[in-house]
């Protein structure tokens, strides 16, 4: 990958590498989202599928959130979950009750169901969204391309949805070890093609989300997750940045480290300062402001956004954002506050 010399220097890929910057980046996670009214006014027009899956809308929002925001960076439009429609499940957004997968992998006898992706084609609707992107962006703000980590995206295939204790899933993770491996094989095989062609597309960074492995102990982390995310980071090109990103486990930092990634994302039940301390200086962190946070005043939004600052020191490597997505309900405003506070406070 060739990067520009606008792209090299950006503030944002600069704090990846962590390279001194002129103020402390700042991107949000679901940054073009349902709180933004020009989101709504396309979602009024298409389902959200539709517009995964339809290049000119999808990059439409992914500029639009990066321009009126002001943010560092731009990530690209899309979801974790349509990789698995070529790997064979079938998947639905469900109108107010998010994704569901219609055929489930109930049992071990039916991970051979899964089918790893050989050929990346039957999501060229994505890299034609990033191709889009790259061309309107602005020279110096670099897009994120990604995708859901392997435990992730096995709870969905395992549970049919969301899940809230993984019932299913570390039920088949603990009594079928052989299984197990073989579907997160599958997984990781299948996401290093779409993240590969991801980058070729034109992102300049990847964020891996493993949104819900935070409900695994260390010790299961270490055996069932970690080897995957460790072969799958390990199979990108070296100078594409990644951000390795799980939530609610702060005990599985030193771990996800282990695993890799050039910067580790933080959520807000760890202390930012005590949180880079666990993953060590030689990486950047991303984090980690509360999302509830931006239902304040903005006098509340500033001093709290300060804090996270203060306990960031200065040190090259911080890129903020919530510590988690952005909620549909917030006021917009707020959020754009919210970037323009951090550039100020961030200033050297
Ligand atoms: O950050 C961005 O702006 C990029 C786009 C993005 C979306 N989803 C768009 C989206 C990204 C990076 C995701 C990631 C994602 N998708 C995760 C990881 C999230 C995290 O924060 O850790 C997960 C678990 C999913 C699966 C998914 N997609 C769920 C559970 C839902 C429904 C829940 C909800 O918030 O309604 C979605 C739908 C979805 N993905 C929406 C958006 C903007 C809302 C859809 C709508 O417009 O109605």
């Amino acid at each position: 990958m060739k990067l520009t010399p606008e792209l090299r220097n950006s503030r944002f890929l600069r704090a990846c590498r962590c390279e001194p910057v002129d103020t402390t980046p700042i991107w949000i996670m679901r940054q073009a989202g349902r709180y933004l009214p020009e989101y709504m006014e396309v979602r009024r027009r298409v389902k959200f599928i539709e517009l995964c899956k339809t290049p000119e809308l999808a990059a439409e929002v992914t500029l639009t959130a990066q321009r009126v925001l002001g943010v560092d960076a731009a990530i690209l439009f899309a979801d974790l979950l349509p990789i698995l429609e070529p790997m064979g499940l079938d998947l639905e957004y469900a109108a107010g009750e998010g994704p569901i997968i219609h055929n489930p992998v109930l049992s071990a006898s039916e991970v051979d169901r899964v089918r790893e992706l050989e050929s990346v084609e039957s999501l060229s609707y994505v890299f034609d969204a990033v191709r889009l992107i790259r061309k309107e962006l602005p020279k110096d703000i670099p897009l994120i391309g990604f995708a859901g980590a392997p435990f992730t995206l096995a709870s969905y295939i395992i549970e049919g949805g969301s899940s809230k204790n993984y019932i299913r899933t570390k039920t088949l993770m603990y009594t079928d070890p052989g299984a197990w491996r073989t579907l997160m094989q599958r997984l990781s095989a299948s996401l290093v093609r779409y993240l590969l062609a991801q980058i070729d597309a034109g992102c300049q960074v990847i964020q891996i989300f493993d949104s819900w492995a935070g409900c695994l102990s260390p010790a299961d982390y270490r055996e069932f997750v970690l080897p995957h995310l460790r072969a799958i980071i390990g199979a990108l090109p070296g100078e594409v940045p990644v951000i390795n990103f799980l939530t609610g486990n702060p005990a599985l930092l030193p771990l996800c480290r282990d695993a890799g990634g050039d910067v580790i994302g933080l959520d807000w039940r760890v202390d930012l300062k005590n949180g880079w301390a666990a993953v060590g200086y030689d990486r950047g962190v991303q984090g980690n402001l509360d999302p509830i946070s931006l239902y304040a005043d903005l006098e509340t939004i500033r001093r709290r956004a300060q804090q996270v600052l203060t306990a960031a020191e200065n040190r090259p490597g911080h890129i903020f954002n919530l510590g988690h997505g952005v909620t549909p309900d917030v006021p917009h405003e707020n959020v754009k506050a919210l970037v323009n506070i951090v550039h100020e406070l961030g200033a050297r």
